[in-house]
């Protein structure tokens, strides 16, 4: 009985650890749902396997090429081969912390993967897809 009280915190320093890793990204999916949007993280998922072909080199291109098929794994980059660390929050604790590289890689991210810049409701998919895994 008198572990109880150590068993207790130590989960809560575990779950309010995990709640404060993925606080940015939760409030993105929050201001995205003020807009009225719903994030699925299946939608998610499948948008971060699928392959788009580039109109101009007909490259096959997917998030899977530079990220891994896996967020909670590395991935490498398809033109450059540097390693990337994991894009999910739950493994690395960087990822998805800062608003404005968030905006930046998903701006970079989409043009050249998809050909077009990602609707919110895909950004709110793909946040929701990395928060969960
Ligand atoms: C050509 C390679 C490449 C492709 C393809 C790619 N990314 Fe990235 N992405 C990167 C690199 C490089 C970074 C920055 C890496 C770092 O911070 O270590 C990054 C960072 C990100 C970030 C910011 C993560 C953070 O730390 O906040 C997001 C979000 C992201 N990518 C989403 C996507 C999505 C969604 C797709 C598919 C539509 C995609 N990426 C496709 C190379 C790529």
């Amino acid at each position: 009985m008198r572990r109880f009280p150590i068993i207790l915190i130590s989960s809560m320093i575990f779950v309010t650890s995990q709640v404060a890793v993925a606080d940015l990204a939760n409030e993105m999916l929050t201001e995205f749902q003020q807009q009225g949007i719903q994030a699925d993280a299946s939608a998610g998922k499948r948008l971060w396997g699928a392959v788009f072909v580039d109109k101009k080199t007909a490259q096959q291109r997917s998030c899977t090429i530079c990220h891994g098929d896996h967020p909670g794994q590395r991935g490498k980059h398809a033109k450059t081969g540097k390693l990337i660390e994991p894009m999910a929050p739950a493994v690395n604790r960087e990822r998805l912390t800062e608003r404005k590289k968030i905006n930046k890689w998903f701006k970079r991210n989409c043009k050249w993967t998809i050909g077009r810049e990602c609707t919110a409701q895909e950004k709110a998919d793909f946040l929701t897809f990395l928060i969960r895994y």
